[in-house]
């Protein structure tokens, strides 16, 4: 069953097609010269530029798996959730798409699909698993007891992990996307000298990020004030571990109290080298099995979106012509 899948939740315009857990094509245009202008995403900026360039990106998919429309058995697009204007782009394009064709239309959940990036990297993968999905919007882990079956055991209550970096990284003075910046830069953590506070949240495996994001503001501003200079590589790996420390703490007592000997790691800041490479390490020391997706399928990418709209087909959530956009939407919605 080949499906062309299409993504424009935020600020990259994609489209993909996958047979089964293979990538045929694969097609990502990103605005992130253009929102760097601006230190952020510019929503209605992103809306437009999805329109211009959402048909190119798609006949480029087609292009690349060296087949043609008419060999498309369904098509798949991210429904929820995103920014409203960015996300009905393509949820249109999708719909006349499905039209025309005379294919089935398949909704798909932006963060089942930031999970099952990892089906097109680790073919053996299968649910149950714990997964700590991480990205610039959401933080949450999950029980992913099957493809389309999820239960929330933790989230943020505030802002996402990758919120925290990213404005920890602007206020530091780094360029959008800060995150990515934040941990190129980043050296050695030095918490006599930037003390950062561990935040706390009533659920034993919800996060808070909000907290900490405004003691690194605070910290620069202090320093701005007394005329001191910020070491800049010290505060961004400071923050960075404080963040890995969190996300790490509670993924492994998850698994441990729920007893998955499976973890799997998702989302835009899973490419985070410390994050990555600490979670490895204890994995490794305590004899869980890790996965993560290569870098290039961490960020916002359609191939993902059509790895997981396979299983949603097989569950039956297709979708008519009355299908809409989606600002929210909790992962284990029906
Ligand atoms: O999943 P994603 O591409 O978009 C959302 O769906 O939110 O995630 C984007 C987030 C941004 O916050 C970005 O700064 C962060 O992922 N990110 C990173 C790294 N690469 C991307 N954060 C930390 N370290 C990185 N290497």
């Amino acid at each position: 069953m080949k499906i062309l899948s299409i993504e424009s939740s935020c600020d990259e315009t994609a489209a993909a097609v996958i047979e089964g857990r293979e990538i045929l094509s694969s097609v990502i245009n990103t605005q992130v010269a253009e929102h760097k202008k601006y230190g952020g995403v510019v929503p209605e900026i992103a809306s437009r530029r999805h329109s211009e360039n959402i048909s190119a990106v798609v006949d480029k998919a087609i292009a690349d798996a060296g087949i043609t429309y008419a060999d498309i058995d369904a098509i798949a697009v991210t429904h929820a959730p995103g920014l409203i204007g960015a996300l009905l782009v393509g949820v249109n394009f999708a719909k006349g798409l499905s039209l025309s064709l005379g294919v089935p239309l398949i909704p798909v959940h932006h963060l089942r699909s930031h999970i099952a990036a990892n089906y097109l990297e680790h073919k053996d993968l299968k649910p149950p698993f714990l997964c700590l999905t991480v990205s610039g919007g959401n933080t949450l882990l999950t029980v992913v007891r099957d493809y389309t079956d999820f239960e929330i055991i933790g989230q943020t209550q505030d802002d996402a992990a990758g919120e925290c970096l990213d404005k920890s990284a602007r206020i530091m003075g780094l360029s959008y996307p800060g995150g990515v910046n934040l941990d190129k830069i980043a050296t050695v953590a030095d918490t006599a000298k930037y003390p950062l506070p561990t935040p706390h949240t009533a659920g034993k495996y919800d996060f808070s990020f909000s907290g900490l994001k405004t003691a690194v503001v605070n910290t620069v501003h202090n320093a701005e004030q007394k005329g001191i200079a910020i070491d800049v590589p010290v505060l961004a790996a400071t923050v960075r571990q404080k963040v890995c420390d969190i996300l790490i703490d509670h993924t492994l007592k998850a698994a441990d109290e729920f007893g998955f000997d499976k973890i799997v790691l998702a989302g835009g800041v899973s490419a985070n080298s410390e994050l990555r490479s600490r979670l490895t390490a204890e994995c490794e020391r305590l004899g869980y099995s890790l996965y993560y997706p290569p870098l290039k399928l961490c960020g916002d990418n359609a191939a993902m979106v059509g790895a997981q709209a396979l299983y949603e087909w097989e569950s039956g959530n297709i979708a008519d012509m009355s299908l809409n956009a989606t600002a929210t939407l909790q992962i284990n919605y029906r």
